[in-house]
């Protein structure tokens, strides 16, 4: 049986992505700060979920993914979705500074763990984690955020190298979604070509499934990105960017019939079902 750790599954994508991996009959290594939320989880699915609540901010927390590790009988996917992120236009320091001890000391504490553990256990695996489009370049009013998820992106693309120079059949999967309708966002504003959870969720578990290197959720924030990355530092920092609006409630309705479009064509029910792990069946999700 194929094991998953995620970190961060007690909200949003991560626990989406651990629901899928448990239905479709892996061995789910679940892991966020929400014990109450990880224990339903796995009463939900008994024989699939093993749980630790696990805060990454912690200095001891690789030392509980190890037993997670453990208890689960090994690891074939490291999965970290664990982030936050606040929209700071103020500067709060306090917003900022946990956000750089969250996303980039968290993140590089536990992609460490996970790269270790698969030197020392066979050489192989595969590391997948969310950064986010926002890594593209500095957003104003997201500049902790923006410049953490840059760093995670470079962080991986390093470690990919080292993996390399050191023999080691580690692969890694960069998924960077664009808004998705998750807690993370503010439930009081409207964010630009948001996405739903069951549409974006979609793109991410078959990212992980066909071993993407890079992957940019959905199609939209595709385009979008590789335009952004065209321009200049110059010009960017030039432009006026707005990260949301307040809602009205005519924006409202039009958030939520754009979301239910994005729906119908791709139900989450494809994904319901990932394909094992072995290089000949990982791409066929179709
Ligand atoms: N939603 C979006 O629009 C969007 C877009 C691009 C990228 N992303 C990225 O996707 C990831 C997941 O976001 P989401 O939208 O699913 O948000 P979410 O619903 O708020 O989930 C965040 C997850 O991270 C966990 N987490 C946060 N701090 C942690 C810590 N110190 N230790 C352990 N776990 C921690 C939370 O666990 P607890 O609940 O147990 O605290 C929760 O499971 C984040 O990295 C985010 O930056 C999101």
């Amino acid at each position: 049986m194929k094991r998953i750790v995620i970190m961060g599954a007690t909200s949003g994508i991560g626990l989406r992505v651990a629901e899928i991996f448990a239905k479709a009959g892996w061995l789910v290594g679940a892991a966020g700060r929400k014990e109450k939320v990880l224990r339903k989880l796995q009463s939900d699915y008994p024989e699939k979920i093993r749980y630790a609540q696990i805060n990454i901010d912690d200095t001891d927390a690789p030392n509980r993914m190890r037993d997670l590790i453990n208890r689960l009988g090994g690891m074939d996917i490291y999965f970290h979705v664990a982030g936050i992120g606040y929209e700071n236009e103020a500067l709060v320091t306090e917003h900022d500074t946990a956000t750089a001890q969250t996303n980039v000391v968290g993140f590089t504490r536990m992609i460490d763990t996970a790269f270790r553990y698969f030197r020392s256990h066979g050489r192989r695996g595969r590391i997948a984690a969310v950064t986010s489009v926002a890594g593209t370049n500095g957003i104003g009013e997201l500049a902790s955020y923006s410049a953490s998820k840059k760093y995670q992106q470079t962080y991986l693309t390093a470690l990919d190298q080292l993996a390399r120079m050191q023999g080691l059949d580690i692969s890694f999967t960069d998924i960077r979604p664009g808004w998705i309708r998750t807690p993370l966002l503010n439930p009081d504003r409207i964010y630009p070509m948001t996405m739903t959870l069951d549409h974006a969720v979609v793109g991410i578990v078959r990212a992980i499934i066909a071993r993407k290197r890079v992957c940019i959720v959905d199609w939209r924030w595709n385009l979008l990105v590789r335009a952004w990355s065209l321009l200049p530092d110059r010009l960017w920092e030039l432009l006026p960017i707005r990260v949301s609006t307040q809602a009205t409630f005519a924006e409202d309705k039009a958030d939520t019939k754009t979301e239910k479009q994005l729906q119908s064509p791709e139900s989450p029910a494809k994904v319901a079902v990932p394909a094992p792990l072995s290089p000949a069946s990982t791409t066929d999700l179709s």
